[in-house]
């Protein structure tokens, strides 16, 4: 008997091309929402989309980095308590923008009312959002394919991740030159996000073949081309090849949510302030290490990626990640080794914790054979 398993993901994706020119065309007449950031350029895309459909009923661009409760409750008042209902909401910017608008989509019943649903763990029902397009400016989250979206509570020391299937945009408008502003850092931390997006999916109880493909196909692009396009920001094709990258990266977690690495990156993120795609990648090499023997297509995927020897492939991971800079210890972000036992014990016992197929065990072996902790 086989196994049996299904994929899915219902995001209609546009690639390439000039984003203002197809985002027109899908507003058409429809009265629409934008979202993005009070930043110059991207009052510049907002002057030319203007332009070339006609000007949004709304703009909500005080968008932070990391979405925080503190912000989103007057955005939702705001967005709702706008006269008239919206056809369309659309966000352009990278994954705090399309979070934002998937959480201002979703808020109908108010912020408190969502928020007591985030805080017992389940968002549920019909949330009715207008529907999102999403315009990805940076190559990272994935968050134009995935139903999820990540919310943070900095007050509170705290990070939600909703997850909804009314979440997922309707189309993703992907145009590689928007991201060629992107910064050497920004597109280096970006760049490691859906590294591990891509990794995490594949040592993941919810893997599927399908999954695994894109999987595959989105980190042997990242490791190749990443360190090539953090010497050369301006090379579009390389800005493509990324950002095509990170989209496959998104439709493999889209099924699989992230796993152990996701997890530990969060306090590492929140209480030492290491940007979100440095702090869950610095653990893949050893994660990687750690595996438990596998057959089937996980173990096609790794050994695609890094060989059948597993203590060899995470060498080169590490070798690749420590290329961009990337510190291999949590000791590099100022951890020390007590907090680091804590932060990987308290991993393990969250969502993405038990999506991880390893062992807390293998991990803490791995951890203290080669540096981590
Ligand atoms: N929903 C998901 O599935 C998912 C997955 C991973 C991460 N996330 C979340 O996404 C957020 C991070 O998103 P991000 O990494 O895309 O960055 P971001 O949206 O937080 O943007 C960071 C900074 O980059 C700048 N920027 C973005 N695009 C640019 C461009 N093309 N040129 C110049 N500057 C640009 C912005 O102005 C901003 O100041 C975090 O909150 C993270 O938790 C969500
Ligand atoms: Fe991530």
């Amino acid at each position: 008997m086989t196994h049996s398993w299904s994929y899915h993901n219902p995001v209609d994706v546009r690639f390439g091309g000039d984003a203002i020119a197809t985002l027109a065309e899908c507003i058409g007449t429809a009265r629409y929402a934008l979202v993005t950031y009070d930043e110059p350029s991207f009052a510049g895309l907002t002057g030319q989309l203007t332009k070339a459909a006609h000007a949004p009923a709304i703009t909500v661009n005080d968008v932070l980095p990391n979405p925080d409760c503190s912000n989103l409750k007057a955005q939702i008042d705001r967005f709702w308590g706008l006269q008239g209902a919206m056809d369309l909401i659309v966000a352009i910017g990278g994954g705090s923008v399309i979070d934002t608008a998937k959480v201002l989509a979703a808020g109908r019943y108010g912020f408190d009312a969502l928020m007591t649903q985030v805080r017992a763990g389940v968002v549920s029902g019909d949330l009715s959002p207008p529907p999102l397009i999403a315009v990805p400016t940076t190559a990272g989250t994935g968050s134009e394919v995935t139903c999820w979206a990540t919310i943070w509570d900095e007050a509170e020391g705290a990070k939600y991740s909703l997850a909804h299937v009314d979440f997922y945009p309707r189309t993703a408008v992907v145009d590689p030159a928007l991201m060629l502003g992107k910064s050497r850092e920004l597109t280096r931390t970006t760049g490691l996000d859906a590294l591990s997006h891509a990794l995490e999916s594949i040592w993941n109880k919810n893997a599927n073949p399908v999954s695994a493909r894109h999987a595959v196909f989105a980190a042997r692009t990242i490791l190749r081309d990443l360190p090539k396009l953090l010497s050369s920001p301006d090379d579009l094709p390389l800005r493509a090849s990324m950002a095509e990258a990170a989209l496959s990266a998104g439709l493999a977690f889209s099924n699989t949510k992230t796993a152990i690495a996701h997890n530990i990156s969060y306090p590492v993120t929140l209480r030492y302030g290491v940007a979100h795609g440095i702090a869950c990648s610095f653990t893949l090499p050893t994660i990687l290490r750690s595996l438990p023997p596998l057959c089937g297509f996980r173990d096609t995927a790794l050994d695609e990626l890094f060989g059948q020897e597993r203590n060899a492939g995470a060498d080169q991971l590490a070798a690749a990640l420590r290329g961009m800079g990337v510190g291999l210890s949590f000791k590099d972000y100022g951890v020390d080794r007590p907090e680091a036992e804590a932060i990987i014990e308290d991993a393990f016992l969250g969502q993405r914790g038990k999506n991880f197929i390893g062992t807390k065990y293998a991990l803490f072996a791995a951890a203290q054979g080669d540096g981590l902790i």
